[in-house]
This record gives C-alpha cells, sequence and structure tokens, in this order.
C-alpha cells in the first residue's frame, strides 16, 4: 500500500451550491478509494501523493468526479490546461486530425507539422527561427542540453560545462535530473556529471542586503576557485524561468548579468518554460520578464493544452548543429499534437490570453495581499507573475515553514470545491486555467480564506 498523505475515507462535508463549485457527496465521492487502490496495485507508487480525487472530466476551469462534485481548478493540471480545459477548439481540431485520418507519420513530412511549426516560431518572435519538437518536458531541457554542449564544441570550448541553479527542477531524465539539483532524487545515478555546476539562486528572503549581482558573484567565485573557466569551459546556463515550487523569480539584474556573461564568453543561455510559457506569466513566455534575449527556450506543458507535446526553440545555427537523424523523435512529428499546439496558439490569440492572464494576475494578487494582511501570523508574501502564484505558511509569528498547515488547507479546499497545487512545501501553487472568469477566481479566493482561518484555528 502507498504511503498516503490524504485520507481516502469518504468524509461528511458541508454541501457547496455555488455557480462555480458543487459539492453533494462525501468527499471523496463513493468510489474513489476503490480506483485508488486499483492504481496502487498496478502502477508505480511514484505516481500517488496527489489529493483523492478521481477526475471524471473537465471542462474550462471546472473538474468534475463521477457524483459530479464539481471543482474550481487553480491547478491547470501543472500548467497545462492554460486555454482551459477540453478547449473546444482544441478539441474540434484533434477530431479533424482523427478524421482525415492522420494519427502518426514518424518523420515523414505533414503539413499542419509546417502549419504549426510557422506560428509557433511567429509566436515565439525575435530571436527564434527553428524548433525541434518533441513530447515531454524532460526530452526538451535533455535536448537543449545537447545543443548546449555541441555549440560549445563548435565554438572550440575545451570543456562543455553547464552552470544551472540549485533546487531548480528540469525533468527526470537523466541528463534533465542531473541539471536539476534535487540531490535525494538523484542519488540513483551514481557517477555525477562533473561538468554539470549548480550555484546559489537569489532567493528574496536570503539577498537581505545583497543584490543579485552579489550572489552571482559568490556563486561564480566558487566555480572559480574549483579552477573553472567560463570562457573555455563552459558551454551553457539553463534557468528554470523561475523555481517552481515557490514561483519565485529571480531579481532582474541577476539574470542581466548571466547573460552579459553569456555574450562576453560565447556561452549560451536557455530557460525551462515549461511551466512559465504560453501566456501564463502575464506574458508568452516568462523570460520576457527579464528583458533578454535567450538563445534557446525549452517549452511542454501548456504548449498542448493537454496533448503532449514539448520542444526547444532557438537560433538557426544552433538548432541546425545536430546532423541529419542525430536528433529526432518518433512522436516529434505527431499530426495529432500538432493540431493540438496549433489551436493552443490561435487561442491565446483569439481571447487574448496574454493580456488575459496579466489582468487577472492583478485581481488574483490584489487578493492575496488581503489575505497576508488577514492572517499575518502565518503567510508570508506571495510571489509569482500573471495567472501564476504560490503563497507560502509558516509556523505561528515565526518563519518557520510549515508543509503540514499547507496540506491541510489544501485537502480542506478539495472538500469545498477549491482545487489547487499541494507541493508538500510551505507553499501551495495557484495556477487556475487564464480563461478563468473574474468572479470565479474571487470565490476561490474567499474559499481559501475560509480554509485558512479553518486551519488556523484548529491549530
Ligand atoms: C520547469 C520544469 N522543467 C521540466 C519539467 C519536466 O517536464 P515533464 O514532466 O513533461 O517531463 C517540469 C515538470 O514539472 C518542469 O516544471
Amino acid at each position: 500500500m502507498a504511503h498516503q498523505l490524504f485520507s481516502r475515507d469518504p468524509q461528511q462535508v458541508a454541501p457547496v451550491d455555488t455557480a462555480h463549485r458543487t459539492i453533494k457527496t462525501t468527499i471523496p465521492c463513493p468510489g474513489t478509494a476503490e480506483i485508488l487502490a486499483r492504481l496502487d496495485e498496478t502502477e508505480s507508487r511514484s505516481m500517488h501523493g496527489q489529493l483523492p480525487l478521481v477526475w471524471d472530466s473537465a471542462i474550462n476551469y471546472n473538474v468534475f468526479d463521477a457524483a459530479g462534485n464539481k471543482w474550481i481548478d487553480f491547478t491547470s493540471c501543472i500548467f497545462v490546461a492554460n486555454v482551459g480545459h477540453s478547449n473546444p477548439h482544441l478539441s474540434s481540431a484533434i477530431a479533424a486530425t482523427l478524421d482525415k485520418p492522420l494519427y502518426s507519420c514518424y518523420a515523414y513530412g505533414n503539413e499542419v507539422r509546417a502549419r504549426y511549426l510557422e506560428k509557433l516560431l511567429a509566436f515565439a518572435g525575435k530571436p527564434f527561427e527553428k524548433a525541434f519538437l518533441l513530447s515531454a518536458g524532460t526530452e526538451a531541457t535533455e535536448a537543449a542540453l545537447k545543443l548546449m554542449r555541441m555549440h560549445g564544441q563548435s565554438v572550440g570550448k575545451k570543456r562543455g560545462g553547464i552552470i544551472t541553479i540549485q533546487n531548480n527542477w528540469h525533468g527526470r531524465t537523466l541528463g534533465a535530473q542531473m541539471l536539476s539539483s534535487n540531490v535525494g532524487q538523484k542519488s540513483w545515478i551514481g557517477t555525477l556529471d562533473p561538468d554539470i555546476h549548480h550555484i546559489p539562486f537569489p532567493y528574496p528572503w536570503e539577498t537581505n542586503d545583497k543584490t543579485g549581482l552579489d550572489i552571482l558573484d559568490k556563486g561564480l567565485a566558487e566555480l572559480a576557485d574549483k579552477g573553472i573557466d567560463l570562457a573555455t569551459d563552459i558551454a551553457g546556463f539553463m534557468l528554470e524561468t523561475f523555481q517552481g515550487w515557490g514561483a519565485v523569480f529571480y531579481p532582474k539584474d541577476y539574470v542581466q548579468a548571466i547573460k552579459a556573461i553569456c555574450d562576453k564568453h560565447n556561452i549560451l543561455l536557455a530557460f525551462d518554460e515549461m511551466q512559465a510559457g504560453f501566456a501564463r506569466c502575464g506574458k508568452a513566455f516568462g523570460y520576457q520578464h527579464y528583458e533578454v534575449e535567450p538563445d534557446l527556450i525549452c517549452v511542454g506543458k501548456g504548449m498542448g493544452g493537454g496533448v503532449p507535446i514539448s520542444g526547444v526553440i532557438g537560433r538557426k545555427h544552433i538548432m541546425d548543429l545536430p546532423d541529419i537523424g542525430n536528433m529526432s523523435s518518433t512522436h516529434s512529428a505527431n499530426p495529432l499534437c500538432c493540431a493540438a499546439g496549433l489551436a493552443v496558439l490561435e487561442e491565446i490569440e483569439s481571447k487574448n490570453l496574454i493580456e488575459e492572464s496579466r489582468r487577472k494576475g492583478e485581481l488574483l494578487f490584489a487578493e492575496l495581499r488581503k489575505l497576508e494582511a488577514r492572517f499575518p501570523h502565518r503567510m508570508g508574501p506571495s510571489l509569482g507573475h500573471g495567472l501564476l502564484a504560490a503563497i507560502f505558511f509558516y509556523k505561528p509569528g515565526t518563519r518557520e515553514a510549515d508543509g503540514a498547515f499547507g496540506s491541510k488547507v489544501c485537502e480542506l479546499a478539495m472538500q469545498k470545491g477549491l482545487l489547487m497545487v499541494h507541493t508538500g512545501r510551505e507553499s501551495i501553487k495557484l495556477g487556475p486555467p487564464l480563461t478563468i472568469p473574474d468572479d470565479a477566481i474571487l470565490e476561490a479566493m474567499a474559499v481559501l480564506g475560509e480554509c485558512i482561518a479553518e486551519v488556523d484555528a484548529d491549530a
């Protein structure tokens, strides 16, 4: 039996019936524990640990279980459903490929892929000229790692060093996991790549009187002490656009200084935009908050609106470094995924979702500031941009992380019809579909306030 953080026993909870939420049975609803038990039997336990909710359907900003309970979704399947769950335009685009019919064509050409890549590059804008499509986010960061190293070799670097940031996250395959710095999750690797270097993240609560630049200088000085020469030993910087668990962005001067170093030493700058991209943070891509031009971006999640598609987008001379056949993937060309990706971009444009994300983000953050003022003994300043936020909980009157408090708030919110991203840490992440109506944001924030008050009163 998997270790269960949340009880699967049905709880009698107060009924809810609003325009945005319905709770009319025990939560979890009857039948949930049985399905989860079947998954325990058949699936690696590593997949388990979420709130005990079995999704039956999802439409726009709502998730439904089999009993017809309805949640306001503040997860977007971890920033996948930016254009809304089961988006009708996306569904028709998928249906059109099924009707054609053309599901798969390996690396042979197909017209929808050509149309999609043209649209994707136009959406990404300058300086991006070519893309390489994949399926999972972790493959995209792996491909960026390969491209940065191939570029380093092409310009005569002695080593293919990659600098990345402590506690950033880039995926679970070998290279991506080595770029990430979650030590516990890396122990299976055994021998780590000596040319992947991690420097400290400039957390706002650690910078104090230091600037982002001071922290960068310190990190780079430590590398210099180890004999690492930026000019000859470093091929790339890989930055997660913001640190996922806490929606923590870097200070702008930190990223701009990295960009200057990259320019000076012929080093490539890549952003991992997996969570940040496709209008999530009030811009087309999150890196635009830093006002720098990267060489590569790694994209996925919201890119397919629920269909698995990911990719690397970059300058032509970098994207064309691998020879014919040296960088391809069975599903790269998948017409169904490309049709979905195209529909996502059309929806972002026709529904003005970049601006909507920015505008609704202001509404969300105004509500979060009110909650921080109401629970100053429990909450720290919320972080994020656009419709992407993290809230932080501390032990009463301290700045000591309280992960258990956050888990309880998430569980209680589920019982009240609000689904949020449970991180297992002191943070909860909020990221509704960008199509959510304003009054559903306000209702969700009222529910969040109720939950914090009740968990606080019980503590
Ligand atoms: C920043 C970041 N990079 C990479 C990944 C890996 O993506 P995937 O799970 O699609 O392989 C994730 C997934 O959560 C992510 O958040």
